[in-house]
């Protein structure tokens, strides 16, 4: 800590974290699933999103393709910028799940520091780690967003899981395979493990 932020002193709120819960009336935490590009984070992501908006939960969902058009534009793949990327898709996670509210981040958060980073900024039943574990050669081969192709054309450097590492997580609370089950069982699997660990009733 310099001078400066010596300086800097937290200042407690008359709101608190417990009431912003009583409000919405359910636990606020963090839904963070970790993958290659083209695993089905995102799409898996969404589907959960949905079921809990249904239900008439507080949600909210930071897609990391999307958060680097604003809040992240400045940064880009290096291996700095990324953990810079999740340190910030982190930060802005505990400040919602701090009121209450159910957070869902889909990023390739491809370094085991940089997640398990996230996880100390929370409390010990605030962040489940969500593998979608798909093999290189099915990510490739589906290309969603034709960037494979671009990566083997030589037109993107850095390029996760083929420039770049993509480190496997050892201690996921829950591993989905997109290549042995669909989107709703995947996304099924997700919901039954939030209600038989009562995050959700
Ligand atoms: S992370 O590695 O910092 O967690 P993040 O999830 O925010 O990545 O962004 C990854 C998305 O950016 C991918 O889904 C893809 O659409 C796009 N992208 C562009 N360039 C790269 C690259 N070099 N490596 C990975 N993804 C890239």
């Amino acid at each position: 800590m310099n001078q400066q932020q010596k300086n800097i002193k937290w200042h407690g709120t008359r709101v608190t974290k417990d009431m912003k819960k009583n409000l919405h009336g359910h636990k606020s935490f963090v839904l963070w699933f970790t993958g290659l590009s083209g695993s089905g984070k995102s799409t898996i992501a969404s589907e959960v999103e949905h079921i809990l908006f249904q239900r008439g939960l507080s949600t909210v969902l930071l897609d990391g393709d999307n958060v680097r058009h604003g809040l992240n534009r400045d940064l880009m793949f290096s291996e700095e910028d990324r953990k810079e990327n999740i340190r910030r898709l982190g930060e802005v996670a505990k400040l919602f799940v701090d009121n209450g509210v159910i957070v869902l981040v889909a990023a390739i958060s491809p370094i085991e520091e940089d997640r398990q980073a996230v996880r100390k900024m929370l409390g010990k039943d605030e962040f489940i780690e969500i593998y979608v574990d798909c093999s290189l050669n099915v990510c490739e081969n589906r290309d969603p967003k034709g960037l494979y192709k671009k990566v083997r054309n030589g037109l993107i450097s850095n390029f996760t899981g083929i420039s770049n590492p993509y480190e496997i997580p050892r201690n996921s609370e829950i591993v989905l395979s997109t290549e042995m089950k669909n989107i709703e069982e995947c996304t099924n699997d997700v919901i039954e493990y939030l209600t038989s660990n009562h995050y959700i009733y």
